[in-house]
């Protein structure tokens, strides 16, 4: 299974699992991400969910192929869209551990977590407009929000890459601490924050996050114009130049 998870202590850990894909989420992983988030978000002696990759991966974000397949159905795929709205709708705190690259939704997710640890190999790209796709995961009101509108724009359209330093600045990681210890380090902190009053902790983080309702109406209205630019030609060429492991070629699309 791609999608593992551990519970010990009140922490229940997600954890990436598809190492020879970089971590690439496809449907059946969202699929199990959206289980283990309910179950965890059900079960009383969880009080704090964890998400972690690999060493010296995170996530490659949604699985290339997969968009292709989107691109046929002509919509952001259920699944995906499940995740997103069950991300959003979290009671219990989300804390994410980013030990290497993190990419697309790699990144776009953490704006739902509360704590974010990145070691010195976290990289953190967000490269929509490269595949000719827009942002997801309410990224488009997330990121502004968070790190103020010029870095947002930098990242998000620019396809600046940070790096942990850069990304703790500013502010979407909490803490840079070295490969070797981040995990445990992580740990102690959802621990901690496991035995914080849960009700009141539940309460403060619904105060903290805002309008749910906002957040739920733009993941709706980002993948509505998603799943008109996965149909796009220039999308469909920069997932085949990706798989083929060419670059892409944009500029005979226009007839150039
Ligand atoms: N979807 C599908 N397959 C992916 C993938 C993705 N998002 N990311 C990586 N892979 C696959 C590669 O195709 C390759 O498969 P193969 O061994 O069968 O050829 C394998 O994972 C290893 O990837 P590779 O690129 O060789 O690893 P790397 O260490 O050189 O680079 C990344 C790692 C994550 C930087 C790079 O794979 C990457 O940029 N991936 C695409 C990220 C992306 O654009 N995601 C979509 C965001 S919206």
């Amino acid at each position: 299974m791609h999608i593992e998870v551990a519970r010990e202590g009140g922490v229940a850990t997600i954890r990436f699992h598809r190492p020879e894909k970089k971590n690439a989420i496809n449907a059946a992983m969202y699929e199990a991400l959206v289980t283990a988030l309910e179950e965890g978000e059900g079960a009383r002696d969880v009080r704090v969910h964890m998400i972690a990759g690999l060493p010296g991966i995170f996530s490659a974000g949604n699985d290339i192929a997969d968009f292709l397949a989107y691109a046929e159905d002509g919509a952001l795929g259920t699944p995906v869209l499940r995740f997103l709205r069950t991300l959003a709708q979290l009671d219990k705190p989300l804390v994410a551990v980013v030990d290497g690259p993190a990419i697309g939704i790699g990144t776009t997710l953490l704006l739902h977590c509360d704590l974010v640890y990145a070691s010195p190999a976290a990289r953190f790209e967000t490269p929509f407009l490269d595949l000719g796709l827009v942002p997801e995961a309410a990224s488009s009101l997330l990121m502004p929000a968070r790190m103020g509108y010029a870095r947002a724009f930098e990242m998000l359209c620019l396809g600046a890459s940070f790096d942990a330093e850069r990304a703790r600045e500013v502010g979407l990681v909490n803490e840079v601490v070295p490969s070797e210890e981040i995990e445990s380090y992580a740990r102690q902190v959802a621990l901690k924050l496991a035995s914080r009053p849960p009700e009141a902790l539940a309460a403060a983080r619904r105060l903290m996050r805002g309008s749910r309702e906002a957040v739920l109406a733009r993941i709706d209205e980002e993948a509505a114009l998603f799943a008109a630019r996965l149909k796009s030609p220039e999308a469909r060429e920069a997932f085949a130049a990706f798989l083929e492991k060419r670059p892409p070629a944009f500029a005979k699309l226009n007839g150039a």
